[in-house]
């Protein structure tokens, strides 16, 4: 079995549009893509792809699902076949055991230093807006160098001042965990005494995101002048943050960069926060580090292609220059573009307005082989030398190039722009390839592990890149059996409606419920309970516990993961639940709830106004009318099942037992009469 964390980094670093790309083509539309559904006879693309939520879904035939259901459906593969062709895919190594007592406390102190970044993010944002050393320095500062008050707090900027406002301070008597303030890296230990101080003081504050909005760590400028000071102090390396694998700015822009289907890649915090601030909103920084592979992947996940734009100096030239071949190796296309030189994007931002600025890009925007040669030919034009070095520079660049047919477009525009045979380039390209497919199976050996391919083939066999990830995992016995499969069907009546409140639980079930009156009197006057609670409460009330297994196990498991959750905002614990479900180890489970939570209304009993409001405002309504509905179906069945067995005792004779059921089905018919009303009443 792979493990849980394992399961979250594949799930992570998916790409649907990627996945689904490999089998059909798809064209981008807006934030989505469209492409011919490979489930039916598709003539017009039905089939819709949201990269940002990770979900596809025919119009026309109704199949949907994520990149794990896509895979097991198009590709017939078990769940975990999908998982592991997925990791192999994204390049993730599979550890295959099960969370152990340990694994699970490191799972839980990673929270609790998210918690607490996320406390001192709030504090240093306090001190800015509230005290009066924070406004007169930090507010003030941030509002001299023009970013604006919707800026500040859409970034979180915040103040770190000294004593005696500091976090440490704080933060203990908030009854945070010295531990975890040390580990996170805000504070330190004092030698000896063990006491508590702060790592940033005296400094602005920019908080670093994570792709999903979790503070990871922080990056705190100086307002000094002085030479002795650095200018940025950042957080260190911990459980929460790899510096090479953040960008900053991400959890802002990347929406903006999936819509744009480009990614402009700057240097500091300030050049992204004044782009931002200008609408250039596609925007992240690398933050001081030079750009690493892992933070290209990010962007992959977003868009393939990233325009670089750096300051005209030459330490932005010599950044950029190094970050090209980077990116062309992951597969993406790059471009360039230069600010003269007095400017970094933070003032060129600031002196220009939004059209001013696309316009510039637009202009000046240079693909890698233009880039390189207008900067590295310049004045040397002439010399057939230097002209040389700087073909076979970008030739170089070109060889890193991952995809055939793309390598050859580029092929074509170096010979144009340098009036060569193609030929000629192409043979210098295969030369500068088997140099480096020799050099990585040097460095393999060196590393003393041995890679799939070296088993599979033979010294003449194919290249590694040509045999991963195509070459499919091994399966490791008979498919995985779908819900249905799993778990059969015991009662198709009940499951009707154990399904609908199943939907409800999955998708709504913490959220909270308003019921009608709550419009009149305001919702404090009610206890607030939320979907699953009233569920719960409801089928307790009677006894009653699912029928079928499906839905009682996603029932019980339910409650189960909720008791070991912290009560937070409802969307987001809602959304942590359905990806335990559909990240889950039992295929059939999360193939029923992934199925439910892409559904919209299966009420059966549904009025017109239900119909078109938004489903968490109508839940007052639907979620009871369900409730009502089941009690309903179980009495109608009570009532012909007594009603049989009225028939069978009528032959037999036994009076006394007679009068007993005949006043059972009295019983039950005046049950079903009020349930129905109350049905017709809501
Ligand atoms: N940086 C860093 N440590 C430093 C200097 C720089 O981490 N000692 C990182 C920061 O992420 C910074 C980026 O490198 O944002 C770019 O550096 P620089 O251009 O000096 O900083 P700016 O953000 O442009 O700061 P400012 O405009 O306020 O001078
Ligand atoms: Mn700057």
């Amino acid at each position: 079995m792979i493990d849980r964390a394992t399961v979250e980094k594949i799930l992570d670093a998916v790409r649907i549009e990627e996945v689904i790309g490999d089998f059909v083509s798809l064209r981008k539309r807006g934030a989505n893509y469209l492409g011919l559904c490979p489930f039916h006879q598709d003539k017009n693309p039905s089939m819709s792809v949201s990269a940002t939520k990770g979900i596809f879904k025919c119009f026309a035939c109704g199949k949907a699902g994520n990149a794990v259901t896509f895979l097991m459906e198009h590709e017939h593969l078990s769940y975990w076949e999908a998982l592991r062709y997925l990791a192999k895919k994204y390049h993730i190594e599979i550890v295959e055991k099960e969370e152990t007592a340990e694994e699970i406390a490191s799972r839980m102190r990673y929270e609790s230093l998210l918690v607490v970044s996320e406390y001192a993010q709030k504090f240093y944002a306090d001190v800015l807006w509230n005290s009066e050393v924070g406004k007169a320095i930090g507010l003030s500062y941030f509002r001299e160098r023009k970013f604006s008050d919707e800026t500040i707090r859409k970034f979180g900027l915040g103040y770190a001042a000294s004593r005696p406002l500091t976090l440490s301070g704080a933060a203990l008597k908030a009854g945070y965990k010295k531990e975890y303030l040390v580990a996170s890296g805000l504070c330190l230990e004092r030698e000896g005494s063990g006491e508590l101080y702060d790592r940033f003081f005296d400094r602005v504050m920019f908080p670093i995101h994570s792709i999903s909005g979790r503070v990871i760590a922080f990056g705190g400028r100086t307002l000094k002048t002085d030479k002795s000071v650095a200018k940025y102090v950042n957080s260190p390396q911990s459980e929460i943050y790899d510096k090479s694998r953040s960008l900053y700015g991400i959890f802002q822009a990347k929406n903006s960069i999936a819509k744009a289907d480009k990614c402009i890649l700057v240097e500091g915090y300030a050049d992204v926060i004044s782009m931002h601030q200008a609408g250039v909103t596609n925007v992240v920084a690398s933050s001081g580090t030079s750009l690493t592979v892992e933070q290209i992947r990010l962007i992959k996940r977003f868009t393939d292609k990233i325009t670089i734009i750096y300051d005209g100096d030459a330490a932005g030239i010599k950044a950029a220059l190094r970050g090209i071949d980077l990116v062309l190796e992951e597969g993406l296309s790059v471009k360039v573009v230069l600010l003269p030189p007095e400017d970094d994007p933070d003032t060129f931002a600031k002196s220009h307005n939004l059209i001013e600025i696309q316009e510039y890009i637009e202009e000046n925007e240079k693909d890698f082989i233009s880039f390189k040669s207008d900067l590295l030919l310049r004045e040397s034009e002439r010399d057939p030398v230097r002209r040389s070095q700087v073909i076979r520079d970008i030739v170089q660049s070109v060889a890193v190039v991952p995809d055939p047919i793309l390598r050859n477009v580029y092929v074509e525009m170096v010979a144009e722009k340098f009036e060569m045979k193609p030929d000629s380039i192409v043979a210098t390209i295969g030369e500068f390839r088997r140099k480096k497919r020799a050099l990585e199976r040097s460095r393999r050996r060196f590393d003393g592990q041995p890679q799939p391919w070296q088993q599979a083939a033979s010294a003449q066999g194919p290249a590694p890149e040509e045999l991963v990830p195509e070459d499919l995992p091994d399966t490791d016995g008979a498919p995985q059996p779908g819900p249905a499969e799993a778990y059969p069907l015991k009662d198709g009546y009940l499951a009707v409606p154990e399904r609908e409140l199943t939907y409800y639980l999955v998708k709504f079930g913490e959220y909270p419920m308003y019921f009608e009156e709550d419009m009149y009197y305001g919702a404090e006057q009610h206890e607030a309970i939320t979907v699953s609670q009233y569920i719960r409460d409801a089928l307790a009330d009677d006894d009653l516990v699912f029928v079928n297994e499906l839905y009682r196990t996603i029932f019980e498991r339910y409650f189960a993961f909720l008791a070991t959750l912290p009560r937070e905002d409802s969307e987001v614990m809602q959304q942590r639940i359905i990806r335990w479900f559909t990240a889950g180890d039992d295929p059939a489970v999360a193939r029923a709830v992934l199925d439910l939570i892409l559904e919209e209304h299966p009420l059966t009993v549904r009025t017109y106004e239900e119909s078109i409001t938004p489903e968490e405002q109508a839940l007052g309504r639907t979620v009871p009318k369900s409730v009502l509905l089941y009690k309903l179906r179980i009495t109608d069945q009570q009532c012909t099942a007594t009603a049989k067995e009225i028939t069978l005792t009528q032959r037999g004779g036994d009076q006394e037992k007679l009068r007993e059921l005949v006043a059972r089905l009295q019983i039950l018919n005046t049950v079903k009469n009020r349930l129905s009303k109350e049905l017709n009443r809501l």
